[in-house]
């Protein structure tokens, strides 16, 4: 069984094929990157699984559960959690309390029970907190714990991301360019925190990433994708001595 597979899959915007009958399988506990040049269609699959788009055809399962029309709401439920291009952080709360809304799909209490403070709510929350606390040690964030995110450099916002990901005890994390923005030193940094999450946690990956360093050091398999279509899958040395992925980077 694969943890997650994407059958035929398409996406288009009137005339524009930003996913073009794409298949591919994502095996239990293996990271797979997507590569490919700007426009190429990388995120829209990543936005395909995370239900914020609508597949114009084509089938999404995890687990070989059918989940083509689960509500955003229950894909997370089902241990799928993923970080943005661009940074989406709560900019005014502090980094526990960002990492506390990643949480959320393991309350079990209802509103009531919230609000007479029942013993299973200080359980949930004794839970939650502990979960993040392992999260902040898992990914070196004890000093920046009690810190507003707007205070905070880029590089560390990343890595904030990263974590309130990781807080919601996924299964399979789809990581969209973990290095963008990232100098040499942190692009070190965040290919051992992902190797870590494979190893350690146990997590499967997919990732988007444009540094073939990165790409290299951490990827189990590569898909190649260009003008919404797949180039060309398996080793990552294989894939960029692909001619057709060569000629891709090219512009040829
Ligand atoms: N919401 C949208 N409306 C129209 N076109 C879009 C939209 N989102 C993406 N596209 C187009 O789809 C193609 C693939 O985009 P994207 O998936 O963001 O590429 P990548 O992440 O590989 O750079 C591009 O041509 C882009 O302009
Ligand atoms: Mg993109």
């Amino acid at each position: 069984m694969s943890c997650f597979r994407a059958e035929n899959l398409s996406l288009h915007f009137g005339g524009l094929k930003a996913v073009d009958s794409v298949s591919f399988a994502v095996e239990k506990g293996e990271i797979l990157s997507i590569i490919g040049p700007n426009g190429a269609g990388k995120s829209s699959i990543f936005n395909l699984i995370s239900r914020l788009y609508e597949p114009t055809s084509g089938k999404l399962y995890f687990e070989d559960q059918d989940i083509t029309a689960a509500p955003p709401y229950d894909i997370a439920k089902l241990g799928i959690a993923r970080t943005f291009q661009n940074i989406e952080l709560f900019e005014n709360a502090t980094v526990l309390s960002n990492l506390l809304v990643g949480r959320h799909r393991h309350s079990t209490t209802t509103l009531w029970q919230e609000l007479l403070f029942l013993p299973n709510v200080r359980r949930d929350e004794k839970a939650h907190r502990r979960r993040v606390e392992q999260v902040i040690d898992f990914l070196d964030l004890a000093a920046h714990r009690d810190k507003l995110i707007s205070g905070l450099p880029y590089g560390v916002r990343k890595v904030i991301e990263l974590a309130r990901a990781l807080c919601t005890e996924p299964k399979l994390i789809l990581l969209d360019e973990p290095s963008s923005g990232l100098n040499v030193e942190e692009t070190d940094d965040m290919s051992f925190w992902i190797r870590d999450m494979k190893t350690e946690l146990g997590i499967t990956v997919l990732m988007v990433e444009h540094d073939m360093t990165l790409v290299n050091r951490v990827s189990d398999r590569v898909i190649a994708l260009n003008y919404g279509r797949v180039l060309a899958m398996g080793a990552p040395a294989e894939v960029q001595a692909h001619p057709d992925v060569v000629a891709a980077y090219l512009g040829t």
